[in-house]
């Protein structure tokens, strides 16, 4: 590399300023971070530094060309990135599975610390959750589901996987799994399944043209702008797409570089919040230092800033989920005000005496409690459809519920409890045919799957911001805005109005009508960056991964004696509940925070569907995307150690 001394003062030599700057990053320790984006780090480089065989020991198949272009082993779906397979932290070990208890480097590990260990649990969870039937004990897997191998489990194939996504590439496996007997089937179900190839160009929506209010501005949609134009503009940012590395995905997420008792954080604990990525967390900040204004209600430069990042951001969660205009997009605290507004708006208003209302057993509380209040207040009849031994709802009992009384099926698209994906598409048309509305709870599921709101018709829908990489105390009603523009609102107060006197008031329309007061214009901001970012990495893609891991992990678990799966479910996402028989829940709680491991133990605010297992709680890990087969690995690795008093 030579200086070009001909470039004219003053302006940088861009060419040499690159070549500089790749062999730098060339000679970084691979253990960097490296954020987003795999292209900053030099492929060639490291794959010439180690065996073929120890990265490609973890490798599906990419075909010549694509992966030549990409210049690096392809590790997509296995959750381990070059870095992981090479740096001594990540390395694993395929001849030794990292079972040889006991461990010296566990020696001498204190007590969980007070401050976690006494947090977060129901009290009625304690010494309670280790019933194991051992006639019964549900862990069936192999199971009948994935008999007659080769089919796509439900979960890949009705998930909205794009058609446009082509693979003719074979899958050569996960870590591990070739020992487990249920290798085959996998191996088989994922060679059907479409693959980790490029996913459709993504628009990042809301960013370039969105003008609300009155003023034309720049505002903090240049920082997500920029954030996605640089890897866009990278020249192998297409080839990118083929790639869903864990691993690198993790360094975007700040707080998962933290330690817990001394070892990496691994967080299962998606199911009660995920984890934000850098550019929520820089969003929220920039909107503080360069936008904060109250909105739609002053002619200043600051004012019009945060309402077009407000609207802004109403506008990327209409497209995220498909809905028909922002009109029916309305911001309240998350899932179970969204829930209550409906409840105590829409119910009071239109449910009289006689009424009945059907919600199914494996409702979260918040979506049991707000309709039990309305039902004593009105003399409504709450109706519950039974879920079989699987944890999936009884659609034949479902049907035998409904008659001209139903006004209302309420109902979660994905359990949070068990990780159950309910025929959402099938609960709705029937309601809808017996001439009910319905609400679909998709706060677990928008993190996990494509949500079409057009497709999926539900007259309302629900869900929390910060389950879904964005931040707590905002989530978002849907509502069909005929519907929506039928109700009065619940609450009164400045931002909803027309028109005062004091003799009447005149309501905006939706969704002003329901956003009565400031609301949390920060954090509503800070929701529009984490769907630019669950966009840039493609829920379908995010689909498929977990559904790997999640069988993956399941298939490990299962192996583990005394371990009992709660929800066995074909179409599952995310959740594995289990109990340990000889141990209560929080000892197996504690146990994995003790190796830095987070997961829920509890009813997890579900206690019906628990109870329809014989059970007051169980463990609960929860998957999300950044979450890689290693971190399995020491899950299981942690309760086999603890099985065997280490
Ligand atoms: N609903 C959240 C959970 O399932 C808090 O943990």
């Amino acid at each position: 590399m030579s200086i070009n001394i001909n470039q004219p003062q003053g302006l940088p030599d861009i060419k040499f300023l690159e070549e500089l700057a790749n062999q730098f990053f060339t000679e970084l320790p691979v253990s960097n971070p490296v954020g987003i984006n795999p292209q900053e780090l030099n492929y060639d480089s490291l794959a010439s530094q180690h065996s073929t065989k120890e990265v490609h020991s973890f490798a599906r198949t990419i075909p010549e060309s694509e992966s030549s272009a990409l210049g690096l082993p392809s590790l997509g779906g296995a959750g381990i990135s070059p870095t992981g397979s090479i740096n001594a932290v990540n390395a694993i070990d395929l001849s030794h599975q990292q079972r040889n208890f006991p461990d010296p480097n566990f020696a001498g590990q204190g007590n969980v610390p007070q401050s976690v260990a006494g947090k977060g649990i129901s009290p009625s969870a304690h010494h309670q959750g280790n019933e194991v039937n051992l006639a019964n004990p549900q862990t069936s897997l192999p199971d009948p589901h994935f008999a007659g191998a080769g089919r796509v489990p439900q979960s890949v194939a009705g998930s909205g996987i794009s058609p446009s996504i082509e693979g003719n590439e074979t899958f050569s496996g996960l870590p591990f799994a070739s020992g487990l007997d249920f290798f085959p089937v996998l191996n088989t179900v994922v060679a059907d399944s479409p693959s980790f190839a490029p996913s459709p160009q993504i628009p990042i929506s809301g960013l370039s043209d969105a003008s609300y209010y009155f003023l034309q501005n720049d505002t903090g949609k240049d920082l997500t702008n920029a954030f996605f134009q640089e890897k866009k503009q990278h020249p192998k940012a297409s080839a990118f797409k083929a790639a869903f590395d864990a691993n690198l995905i993790k360094k975007d997420f700040p707080i998962l570089q933290e330690k817990v008792n001394d070892r990496p954080l691994i967080w299962l604990d998606n199911a009660a919040t995920t984890q934000k990525p850098r550019l929520v967390i820089d969003r929220i900040s920039y909107f503080y230092e360069h936008e904060n204004s109250n909105i739609h209600r002053a002619a200043h430069e600051l004012a019009a800033r945060s309402t077009d990042a407000y609207e802004a951001a109403r506008e990327k969660v209409r497209a995220f989920v498909n809905a028909n205009s922002t009109n029916e997009i309305v911001f309240v605290r998350g899932a179970t005000e969204a829930i209550n507004l409906v409840a105590k708006s829409w119910g009071e208003q239109n449910l009289q005496a006689g009424d009945e209302i059907i919600v199914s057993n494996l409702e979260h509380h918040a979506n049991i409690v707000p309709w039990q209040q309305l039902a004593a207040k009105k003399g409504l009849k709450l109706r519950v459809i039974p879920v079989d031994d699987d944890g999936q709802v009884i659609l034949e009992e479902y049907i035998k519920l409904l008659n001209p009384k139903t006004k209302l099926v309420s109902f979660t698209q994905v359990s949070n409890a068990l990780g159950t994906v309910t025929p959402a598409k099938q609960i709705i048309d029937l309601a809808h045919q017996a001439g009910a509305k319905t609400l679909l709870d998709g706060a677990q599921s928008v993190s996990h799957l494509r949500v079409d709101l057009k497709a999926l018709n539900t007259d309302f829908f629900v869900f929390s911001g910060h389950k879904v990489f964005g931040p707590t105390g905002i989530g978002v009603l849907y509502g069909k805005e005929d519907l929506l523009n039928e109700t009065q609102p619940w609450q009164g107060g400045g931002n909803m109005i027309k028109d005062v006197t004091f003799e009447h008031t005149q309501f905006h329309p939706a969704p002003n009508r329901f956003e009565a007061g400031t609301g949390n214009i920060a954090d509503a901001v800070g929701l529009g960056a984490a769907i630019d970012y669950v966009n840039h990495l493609g829920i379908d893609n995010i689909n498929q991964y977990e559904h790997y891991l999640l069988l993956y992990a399941t298939n490990l678990l299962k192996e583990i004696p005394g371990l009992r799966l709660v929800g066995t479910a074909p179409d599952k996402a995310s959740v594995l509940s289990f109990t340990l028989k000889g141990f209560t829940n929080d000892e197996v709680g504690q146990a994995l925070n003790k190796e830095g491991i987070a997961v829920r133990t509890g009813h997890h605010c579900a206690q019906p569907i628990l109870r329809r297992f014989g059970l007051e709680s169980t463990v609960r890990p929860s998957l999300a995307f950044y979450n890689t087969c290693q971190d399995i690995d020491t899950l299981v690795e942690s309760l086999y150690k603890l099985k065997s008093g280490y």
